[in-house]
């Protein structure tokens, strides 16, 4: 396996929790870690008959074997993180790295009280952004600042870049997806980071150098949530009729459907630097995919989108998700890397 990043190609929602849960079990990594901005993500995995909407921790804890991490350049809200830890039963593996940012009650407040970004932007409301706002101001506490957090407290660069240079397997979480970066999604209406391969490389404290595999996350129909230009959303209603609706782990709120955009994809995949990519919702394409786990047994409709997203992205689909359940997937990794 090697070091894998993981990012979303779209607009967040792409089924990063689900690919990743898959990649921990089946290459179990010894360290996983988590970029991207902070719990204003909810990556959904379902397990063992359970469903999880993870927030801050990696959702490769799956894996039972590996060291769970969060990067530096994570903004952390010790109440979610702590709730986490808890729920899961993840003290004796997990570590945050002593620099991340720490999203206060006043961040909080902000991200649902303040116009421009409750009805405006449409945020979250878990005060990812005004915590940013505050690191950039250079006055945000960090998690060496917070008691609660002291026996979690690590150097999260050093543990990986050790693990790298031994040869272990290394699995790099990014959260949302390219639409929202702050730099290149649709500004003004985008999340308050950076969300490419890159920003993750740097959010975990390792260089470009380190990096082997760049999986980019696509679904079949896009989702956005929140405000912002979505050139191939198709309204509510048709998405309703096609059983394609979804509603969002974090907020509930509806989430807009949209149609295959190559452009994008094509674009995505260029800044982030994409070496294969992981395709979810082969099901909602065609229903006949439903529940498929080989690539002889998908239909001649389901294969034929397969190999319009390669031609869009120029990189192989190695991934296939045709349901939500983790055993839903097609690993074609080693027919096609
Ligand atoms: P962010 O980090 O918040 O961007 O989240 P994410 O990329 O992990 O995605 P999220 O879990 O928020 O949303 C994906 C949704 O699609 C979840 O409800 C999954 O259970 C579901 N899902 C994942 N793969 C498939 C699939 O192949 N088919 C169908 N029908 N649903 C899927
Ligand atoms: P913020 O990240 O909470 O500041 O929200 C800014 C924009 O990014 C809003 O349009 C949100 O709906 C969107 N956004 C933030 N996190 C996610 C996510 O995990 N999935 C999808 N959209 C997100
Ligand atoms: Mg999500």
């Amino acid at each position: 396996m090697s070091t894998y990043i993981v990012v979303g190609g779209f607009f967040g929602d792409e089924g990063k929790g689900k690919i990743l849960a898959h990649f921990a079990l089946s290459d179990k990594p010894t360290v996983i870690a988590r970029g991207g901005v902070g719990p204003n993500a909810g990556h959904t995995v379902e397990f063992q008959g359970k469903k999880y909407g993870l927030r801050m921790v990696p959702t490769g804890f799956v894996y039972e074997k590996a060291r769970l991490l969060i990067g530096a350049g994570v903004v952390v809200d010790p109440r979610v993180f702590l709730k986490e830890v808890r729920e899961l039963d993840l003290a004796g593996r997990v570590g945050v790295d002593m620099r991340c940012g720490v999203i206060e009650e006043k961040h909080i407040e902000l991200d649902k009280k303040n116009k421009h970004l409750s009805d405006e932007i449409g945020t979250t409301g878990t005060g990812t952004g005004p915590a940013n706002a505050d690191r950039v101001m250079r006055i945000a506490r960090q998690a060496k600042d917070v008691p609660e957090l002291e026996k979690f407290l690590t150097d999260v660069p050093l543990e990986i870049n050790e693990a790298i240079d031994n040869g272990e397997n290394v699995l790099l979480e990014g959260t949302q997806g390219f639409g929202i970066s702050l730099y290149y999604g649709t500004y003004p209406y985008v999340t308050s980071k950076d969300t490419t391969a890159s920003q993750v490389a740097c959010d975990v404290g390792i260089g470009p150098t380190k990096v082997d595999e760049v999986v980019v996350v696509f679904k079949c129909f896009p989702t956005r949530v929140g405000e912002g230009p979505f050139r191939t959303e198709i309204p509510q209603k048709e998405a309703e009729k096609l059983g394609i609706q979804e509603f969002g782990t974090v907020t509930g709120r509806p989430r807009r459907v949209g149609l295959w955009d190559g452009e994008m994809a094509r674009y995505s995949a260029m800044v982030n630097g994409a070496t294969q990519c992981a395709l979810t919702g082969l099901d909602r394409v065609d229903p006949a995919c439903r529940d498929v786990k080989e690539y002889s047994k998908l239909s001649s409709k389901g294969k034929e989108f397969i190999e319009m997203v390669e031609e869009d992205t120029g990189v192989p689909v190695t991934i296939v998700s045709t349901g939500p359940d983790l055993e839903s997937l097609i690993d074609l990794r080693n027919e096609k890397l």
